[in-house]
């Protein structure tokens, strides 16, 4: 049986580790789509005009070893909310999830407008305080005077931006399930996205 899983949340939320994990556990492809907005972002930022970017995004700039950095995330949380952005980076994405042996996607609109017919659909979501000490803990390394405060409101305006754009906003699918991870070890997530996924897949046999 051919899978598609949509796995939708805001920033740190654990969407990625769990995607990977699921990805892995079920044999399945997995495409991050935040890599596509943080590469566009990553090249705006360097004076390219954003449709141009969105619509020569090659490989190489997804392999970029910058994109992971606070300023790529702001880049790309502005240039994901252009809709000509969007629309350029349909196909990619939905070609992806339509592969043959199956496919996890991960980002903000999987589950309501690129595969709306996914398999599974999780939103996997934390409070904004946990998602801020994950994602301090993440970057700390590579940027060490970064304050925790400060990524607390940058990932809070970064919400903000996602859910109210008009185009793709970050919201659950209706039939979308919500794993709440504010409480759960990395372990736990990804065992309880594990479950839901066998459960959905054996509702469906
Ligand atoms: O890892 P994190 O959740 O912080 O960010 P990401 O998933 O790499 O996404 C970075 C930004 O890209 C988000 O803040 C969104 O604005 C945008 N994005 C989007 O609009 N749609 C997606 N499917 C994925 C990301």
């Amino acid at each position: 049986m051919k899978l598609t899983i949509a796995i939708d949340g805001p920033a740190a939320a654990g969407k990625g580790t769990i995607s990977r994990a699921v990805a892995a556990h079920f044999g399945l492809a997995h495409l991050d789509t935040g890599l596509l907005y943080r590469a566009v972002g990553a090249r705006v930022a360097e004076g390219m005009e954003p449709l141009e970017a969105a619509q020569t995004l090659s490989e190489a700039d997804l392999a970029r070893s910058d994109l992971r950095s606070a300023a790529a995330g702001r880049a790309a949380s502005e240039v994901a909310a252009l809709p000509e952005v969007r629309a350029a980076l349909v196909d990619f994405q939905r070609a992806f999830a339509a592969r043959a042996g199956g496919a996890v996607l991960d980002g903000r609109d999987i589950g309501t407008v690129i595969c709306p017919d996914a398999d599974v659909k999780l939103f996997v979501t934390a409070s904004a305080e946990v998602r801020a000490h994950r994602r301090w803990l993440e970057l700390r390394a590579a940027e060490p005077d970064l304050r925790e405060a400060d990524v607390l409101a940058e990932l809070r305006a970064r919400d903000e931006r996602d859910s109210q754009r008009s185009t793709a906003p970050l919201r659950p699918a209706e039939d979308a399930v919500t794993l709440d991870t504010s409480k759960l070890s990395i372990e736990e997530a990804v065992a309880q996205a594990v479950e839901l996924v066998r459960r959905a897949v054996a509702g469906r046999e």
